[in-house]
């Protein structure tokens, strides 16, 4: 599988920038939600060291924030895009934040343990917009990292969906649409692939959001929550429903 597919990742509209950029003024509330995940499932904390690989990273706007969490972490965010990685450094200088940096990279031309011995992996909102997720999570279990922190769409059953959007209220150079995947990945097939790569340590909680977000007017894609009988929050974009989960595979200790 070629990052080609992974599609309209090297051109933004100013949608998709001020998608990267509010989040350094404001933090997506699933940032900080998966921040505090990650303490209690023992992978960071503000005194632990450790060397964490950030993939798909934008502009760094989560990984700084994690940075600035646990600050005695060193945090390397691997961004597809050089533009991104270009405004993303230029921003994290401005924060004067010394343990995070952007570099330029692509997931699924990763070598094996290409950047030393690593403590984790965390990827963010990135895994559901790729192809698939088989060649990606093998690519990060080739880095070898002791643990491997996710977030995006999952299902909790043996179900995996692949679901290719075409968003009519933007356009590229190409098409008068903006494709991109929302792809919804079985978590029991998922495990299983960890599995096998001797990541047995395996845990998952859903992502329900605590605030209201509106719906986009032009009913373009960009989540929104609406709220059920029981007055819980679920998270919409477009025709799609966003069943966000954080999963942690790590290794077993010998
Ligand atoms: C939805 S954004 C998430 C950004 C950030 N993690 C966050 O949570 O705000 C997905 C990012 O993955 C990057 N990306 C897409 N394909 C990639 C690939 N093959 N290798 C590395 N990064 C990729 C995109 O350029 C984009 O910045």
């Amino acid at each position: 599988m070629s990052s080609e597919k992974t599609r309209e990742w090297d051109h933004f509209t100013e949608k998709e920038m001020d998608y990267f950029e509010r989040q350094y003024f404001e933090p997506y509330r699933s940032t900080i939600a998966f921040s505090e995940w990650l303490e209690r499932k023992d992978c960071l904390n503000a005194s632990k060291k450790a060397k964490v690989l950030d993939i798909g990273a934008g502009m760094g706007e989560a990984t700084q924030f994690l940075a600035q969490r646990f600050s005695n972490a060193n945090f390397t965010g691997l961004e597809l895009s050089r533009h991104l990685v270009e405004k993303g450094n230029a921003a994290l200088r401005s924060t004067e934040r010394t343990n995070a940096l952007l570099i330029e990279g692509d997931i699924f031309k990763l070598r094996e343990k290409e950047f030393g011995p690593l403590d984790g992996i965390i990827s963010m909102q990135t895994l559901s917009w790729l192809p698939e997720f088989k060649t990606p999570i093998e690519k990060m279990i080739s880095l070898g990292p002791r643990w491997i922190a996710l977030t995006s769409l999952f299902y909790d059953g043996p179900v995996n969906a692949k679901i290719e959007i075409q968003d009519l209220t933007s356009s590229t150079a190409e098409r008068p649409y903006r494709e991109s995947f929302y792809n919804v990945y079985s978590i029991p097939l998922v495990k299983e692939l960890f599995f096998d790569h001797g990541y047995t340590d395996f845990h998952y909680d859903p992502f329900v959001i605590d605030i209201d977000l509106k719906k986009p007017s032009n009913g373009g894609m960009g989540t929104y929550t609406e709220r059920l009988a029981d007055e819980k929050r679920i998270q919409v974009s477009g025709p799609v429903l966003m069943s966000w989960y954080f999963i942690l595979a790590k290794k077993k200790k010998n």
